[in-house]
């Protein structure tokens, strides 16, 4: 029998893959080789599945490994201290530049915003976060450890220009993603009944 028409089957992958989605959960320690092309595509697929109203496709990814972490992370100190009032101490320097440097690869997620009468602007972020959201589970999905992190980088408009950001768009994660490294931490429990109610 065709795997997909046996009931028991089909049963045991549901169960399968709703067991990896509860069990997903974000790793800040990360190291090991950058992710081949191959599963960079896979991620990029699921995160085209997002949910997107009228097919504006509201994204771009730019994807760093190897040495451009380290031009990134030139950047980073480039754009703290054109933004910094003060002058940065060479360890607050070294700190900022080793956030490029967090993981062996670094998706960095922008907004990239359409004029459209249905679909305002509000419509086009939730997307976004939607498509990172694929983007991390499919990561899961594939055993690679992954954290969606943000910060003052994100909202720094000299890093904006360094990076050629048009004036629409805006910065809105940055996705660290690698081989899981450091001890476990369990997945939280969440009490639903705070969250959600049920109208009869
Ligand atoms: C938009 C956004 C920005 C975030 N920025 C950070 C961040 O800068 N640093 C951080 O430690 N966690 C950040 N987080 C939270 C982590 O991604 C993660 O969700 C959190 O550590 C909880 O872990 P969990 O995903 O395993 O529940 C951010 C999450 C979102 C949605």
């Amino acid at each position: 029998m065709n795997q997909d028409k046996n009931p028991s089957s089909k049963h045991q992958n549901q169960q399968i893959a709703l067991d990896l989605l509860l069990k997903r959960k974000s790793h800040n320690r990360l190291g090991g080789q950058a992710l081949t092309k191959e599963q960079l595509e896979t991620l990029f697929q699921a995160a085209f599945r997002a949910p997107d109203h009228a097919q504006l496709k509201p994204w771009r990814y730019q994807v760093y490994s190897g040495q451009s972490l380290a031009k990134l992370g030139d950047y980073f100190i480039e754009a703290s201290k054109a933004e910094s009032e003060t002058q940065l101490t060479s360890e607050q320097l070294e700190k900022i530049h080793n956030k490029a440097l967090r993981a062996p690869t670094l998706i960095v997620a922008y907004l990239s915003p359409k004029e459209h009468p249905k679909v305002p602007h509000v419509e086009q972020v939730l997307s976004l976060g939607a498509s990172i959201q694929n983007l991390l589970m499919a990561a899961h999905f594939l055993g690679v450890g992954a954290i969606w992190r943000s910060g003052k980088l994100c909202f720094n408009p000299h890093l904006a220009k360094l990076l050629g950001l048009k004036t629409h768009e805006s910065l809105l994660g940055f996705i660290y993603l690698g081989e899981k490294e450091g001890t476990k931490r369990p997945v939280p429990e969440v009490e639903q009944s705070q969250l959600v109610s049920y109208i009869d």
